[in-house]
């Protein structure tokens, strides 16, 4: 059994779906989530671990002097509960030194684009705007650089000629929860190797 650590700031049907997936779902008995941060005390996110009976915390980046600062006291909120893995999800900040050197890849994102295409911030509606007739959500590791880290998982989804940021968004979140269970129950299998930019998944292909 890992314990996840996730980081939100905002709404939080992410953690949700790790949630959900981790009491009665395809993580049960594999994951829980053992702590949420949130660097926002408005997020949505953390009435939903308080239903579900998960300690949360609240680290505000304005109340520490530097981001080292403020990313040991996330680290440290982490350790208490015996974080494994560290899941992004919805966390609108950057990670820096501090927090990849203290959970080296163990930290993993969530992004509603298919990277590299539209990194950073409102990738959906960057998508749309780019015209792309395809977009999709990615799973990575997470490194210093913006969404740039090594590739777990992507799934892909149609743009519509119809669609405006909102319904594209609604169509990617849902792939968004699958897509992130699937990429937790793979690590907690220990069935990821990286090597260079590339993830190799143990035993995919062999059916084949
Ligand atoms: C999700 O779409 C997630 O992929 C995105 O924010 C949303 C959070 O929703 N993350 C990023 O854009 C990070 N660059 P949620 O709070 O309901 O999980």
């Amino acid at each position: 059994m890992i314990n996840l650590g996730v980081l939100a700031s905002g709404r939080g049907s992410n953690l949700q779906a790790i949630i959900d997936a981790c009491e009665g779902g395809p993580l049960h008995g594999q994951a829980r989530v053992a702590a949420v941060v949130s660097d926002n005390p408005e997020a949505r996110a953390l009435g939903r671990a308080a239903r579900h009976g998960v300690p949360a915390v609240v680290v505000e980046r304005r109340a520490h002097k530097g981001r080292e600062a403020y990313e040991q006291a996330i680290v440290a909120a982490l350790r208490e509960r015996g974080v494994d893995l560290v899941c992004l999800a919805g966390y609108m900040r950057l990670v820096g030194r501090v927090l990849l050197e203290a959970f080296p890849g163990r930290v993993i994102n969530i992004h509603p684009a298919l990277l590299p295409s539209f990194p950073g911030l409102e990738a959906q509606r960057q998508a749309l705007e780019h015209g792309a007739k395809v977009s999709g959500c990615t799973v990575h590791f997470v490194d210093e650089g913006t969404d740039s880290g090594p590739i777990i998982l992507q799934r892909a989804v149609p743009v519509r000629e119809d669609d405006d940021v909102d319904s594209l968004s609604a169509r990617i979140l849902e792939e968004e929860h699958r897509a992130y269970v699937e990429a937790i129950a793979l690590h907690a299998s220990g069935l990821l190797v990286v090597t260079g930019r590339r993830v190799h998944i143990l035993g995919e292909g062999k059916e084949q």
